[in-house]
């Protein structure tokens, strides 16, 4: 095969997948460039994970075409280069984290090495007991051990940190950053618009199988310059009605897109805030905005 795509991590073009009547997946494009990370959001049922599925090769889409590193999903060659984590884990249970891995680690021509791996996710004390028995963050945890066992070029990873506690989950967010640096690249999906922010450098917004938006996280920020202001009034003080602030955890919120506006105003008015602060909005705000503006009300 000619290999015009071998250092293209992911090209998938018109992606689709249906179970019976359900479209799990209508048209979805992806790319992933060498070192990029793009974190797949949206709504349970959206489709992510069937489209993960067709990515890894481990579902065979109706129509469309994926290429890894120019290799056909699922093939020995993609196999090689890629590490990936379902988003349900199952282990024998007779199993060891050591014996899991080391098992894993044999398809590999240059595994990693598996007690670093095991210590890298917090195995260490773990590592050679059954997994009879463990609960479902070190299950979690065995799994993200396994991703990154055959020191992959490109990793897939479907809600990796759900149950992870938050030690776990920033040593998750560590070792993908080292990951990313070392000029790896990888798809992630996740609930946790933090994390996708935190890890990811692009989007893509799957709603009912369809990507409705993309792009890079710091451009789509550009797209519009709303923040958000929260400051504290004394009791029984409401803000003017201009300012269509919002009562929540005991402050006031409101997003403007003139935020310098906002104050003076209030400053004018001599509102009596405490504790004001203006900040960006986080990113799942910053998407809803974006599309109630596309969409119109
Ligand atoms: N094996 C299957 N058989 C029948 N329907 C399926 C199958 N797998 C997925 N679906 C349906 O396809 C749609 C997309 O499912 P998918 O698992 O891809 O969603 P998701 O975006 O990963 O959601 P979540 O955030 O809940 O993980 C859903 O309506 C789901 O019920
Ligand atoms: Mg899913």
């Amino acid at each position: 095969m000619p290999q015009v795509h071998a250092n293209v991590p992911i090209r998938a073009r018109g992606l689709a997948k249906r179970f019976g009547t359900v479209r799990a997946v209508s048209r979805i494009d992806l790319d992933v460039a060498p070192g990029e990370a793009l974190g797949l959001l949206g709504p349970n049922g959206a489709g992510k994970s069937t489209t993960l599925t067709m990515l890894m090769g481990l579902r065979v889409p109706d129509a469309g075409e994926v290429l890894i590193f120019g290799h056909r999903a699922g093939s020995p060659q993609a196999r090689a280069l890629t590490g990936a984590t379902p988003q349900s884990t199952g282990f024998p249970e007779q199993l060891t984290p050591c014996e899991i891995l080391s098992y894993a680690a044999a398809r590999y021509r240059t595994p990693a090495r598996i007690d670093e791996i095991a210590v890298r996710f917090g195995l260490g004390q773990l590592a050679d007991r059954r997994v009879a028995g463990f609960s479902g963050g070190e299950m979690r945890r065995v799994a993200l051990a396994l991703v990154f066992v055959g020191a992959p070029k490109l990793v897939f990873l479907d809600e990796p940190t759900t149950g992870l506690d938050s030690a776990a989950h920033e040593s998750f967010q560590e070792v993908v950053r080292e990951f990313l640096d070392q000029g790896g690249s990888l798809i992630l999906t996740s609930h946790h618009w933090d994390e996708i922010e935190a890890v990811c450098d692009s989007i893509t917004l799957v709603d009912r199988g369809e990507s409705v938006l993309e792009g890079r996280i710091r451009d789509i920020r550009q797209r519009t310059t709303v923040s958000r202001v929260t400051f504290s009034l004394p009791p029984g003080t409401v803000p003017p009605e201009w300012m269509q602030a919002v009562h929540d955890d005991a402050r006031w919120h409101l997003e403007s897109t003139d935020s310098d506006k906002v104050l003076r105003q209030m400053v004018v008015e001599a509102l009596p805030f405490r504790g004001l602060t203006v900040t960006p909005l986080d990113l799942k705000d910053l998407i809803s905005r974006i599309r109630k503006e596309e969409t119109g009300p």
